[in-house]
């Protein structure tokens, strides 16, 4: 994506994030609600990102720490106290735009997948024309409740009416408002001291300035977009859902066509920001959240979650939650295990069923089969953790590290208490607490030694019988 030209007016970017969003029935405020693992907004934000906006606003109100809590550093956001509507939001940034001469890009926090692509389309039609103000429209199967485009006898815009202000008539235009512009800032600014709340909802409508700028004569412009998924805004759950399904759809079919097989993309779960390499497969169920890159050649079972997470090429993982983690090349994980915190686990290593990783590194070769944790813990290569195996990272206080050297061998149900060092090619026998350092290449042995009771079970029989 080509950043906009510096020598053309400067762009700025508000988002308008304020409302309630009533129709959610919810808490959490609207714009936080999560797409494909992300909240709505965030998409947003990307969006902007992606364009090369040079400032980005946010109107927060409803819910404002939560929704501030969330914005990335760099983005500013204005207090809408009340919320009186999309015109009244953007006249909150009156103050924090003074002084600002450019294009401002107005978009909805509920309106998530817009490309950036559309946005420099809206934006070039907007400065080829040199508009006043520039909406993107959109014809979706269903308008419901959206804004209806209403033009003149030329087929310009007019103006827009709100669902709850149209007639019969107006509401059987299918042409909408996505709730996205690009304005002169100078002018809509000026637009803005004319608005009334004088319509059914008692709100200053943002859409009402088109009229205005008709009205005396200045260019506005309409980019209608046959993309309606791309446009769609999430005013219920139930529009989140359909919206949810249509995006994973798109998403799959990216990864299909570059060479990744889905078991079923209708249940695969993932993120905008996620790599896939090519021959991958991925089985029902599958979430690929955050920065996830996966490599070429994986196998991810059923219903696995990768969070953050890097993966190597030729990488098998059955039914795990994989958080913050790198996994190398040709290393097999589960089923039913937990890597977390930064784990790293080298190359044609083996986690097995029911293993915890946190915070800790396996060296290449490396191999915990079977029911372990494995806590802040560095682990030689080819060493092998036997089944039960526990490092007691933590006194209460404070965390403490393990290292494994490599080749070691660490008897099954083993607890390693840490501070502690196991040598290169040392071993600790089955079922021992390891309190002190073992040196390379000894047997650490701490367990009570076993007693032997010849007879004792027929004795205990006769006992039973008096
Ligand atoms: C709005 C448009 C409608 C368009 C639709 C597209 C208006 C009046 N209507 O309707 O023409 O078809 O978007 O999705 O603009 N917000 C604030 N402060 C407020 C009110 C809203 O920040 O006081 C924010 C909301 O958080 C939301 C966005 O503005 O992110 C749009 O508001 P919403 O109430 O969802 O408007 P719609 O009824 O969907
Ligand atoms: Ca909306």
């Amino acid at each position: 994506m080509t950043v906009t030209d510096p020598s053309v007016s400067p762009l700025a970017a508000l988002v308008l994030a304020a409302g309630k969003g009533t129709r959610m029935k919810s808490r959490l405020p609207k714009v936080l609600h999560r797409l494909a693992g992300v909240p709505l907004l965030g998409h947003v934000l990307s969006a902007c990102e992606a364009l090369g906006v040079s400032r980005t606003l946010v109107v927060v109100g409803h819910g404002a720490d939560e929704v501030r809590a969330f914005l990335p550093g760099g983005v500013e956001a204005i207090l809408q106290a009340e919320q009186r509507g999309t015109a009244h939001a953007v006249m909150q940034a009156i103050p924090a735009l003074d002084g600002f001469e450019g294009d401002l890009l107005i978009l909805s926090g509920d309106v998530p997948l817009l490309s950036a692509e559309t946005l420099q389309a809206l934006l070039s039609r907007h400065r080829g024309a040199g508009a006043a103000l520039s909406v993107l429209g959109f014809q979706p199967e269903d308008p419901a409740r959206y804004g209806r485009l209403v033009r003149d006898e030329q087929g310009r815009l007019a103006r827009i009416v709100e669902y709850a202000d149209a007639s019969e008539t107006e509401r059987a235009i299918r042409e909408v408002n996505a709730g996205v512009y690009v304005a002169r800032w100078s002018a809509l600014r000026e637009a803005l001291g004319h608005l009334d709340a004088d319509n059914a909802q008692g709100e200053y409508y943002l859409p009402d300035a088109i009229a205005w700028l008709v009205g005396r004569g200045d260019g506005v412009e309409v980019v209608v977009t046959s993309d309606a998924i791309e446009v769609a805004g999430v005013n219920s759950r139930v529009e989140l859902a359909e919206l949810e399904r249509a995006y994973r759809h798109r998403i799959a079919r990216r990864w299909l066509e570059a060479g990744v097989t889905f078991e079923d993309p209708s249940t695969t779960v993932i993120g905008p920001e996620v790599e896939i390499g090519p021959d991958t497969v991925l089985e029902m169920g599958v979430r690929l959240l955050g920065r996830t890159r996966v490599g070429d050649g994986c196998v991810i079972g059923a219903h696995s979650e990768l969070v953050d997470t890097v993966v190597g090429d030729r990488v098998q993982i059955q039914q795990s939650v994989l958080h913050q983690v790198t996994v190398e090349a040709g290393t097999t994980v589960g089923p039913f295990a937990h890597l977390r915190n930064r784990a790293h686990i080298g190359e044609r290593c083996r986690i097995g069923n029911f293993v915890e990783v946190k915070g800790s590194t396996f060296g290449h070769g490396a191999k915990a089969s079977h029911l372990s944790y494995v806590g802040d813990a560095s682990v030689g290569a080819r060493a092998n953790i036997g089944a039960g195996t526990i490092t007691c990272n933590y006194d209460g206080m404070h965390k403490h590290r393990t290292t494994i050297g490599e080749g070691a061998f660490i008897g099954s149900n083993s607890t390693l208490v840490a501070p502690l060092e196991v040598g290169a090619h040392a071993y600790t026998a089955a079922g021992s607490t390891v309190t002190e350092d073992v040196p390379e290449g000894a047997l650490a042995l701490g367990r009570a030694r076993q007693v032997l009771k010849p007879g004792w079970a027929s004795r205990r029989k006769e006992i039973s019988r008096t």
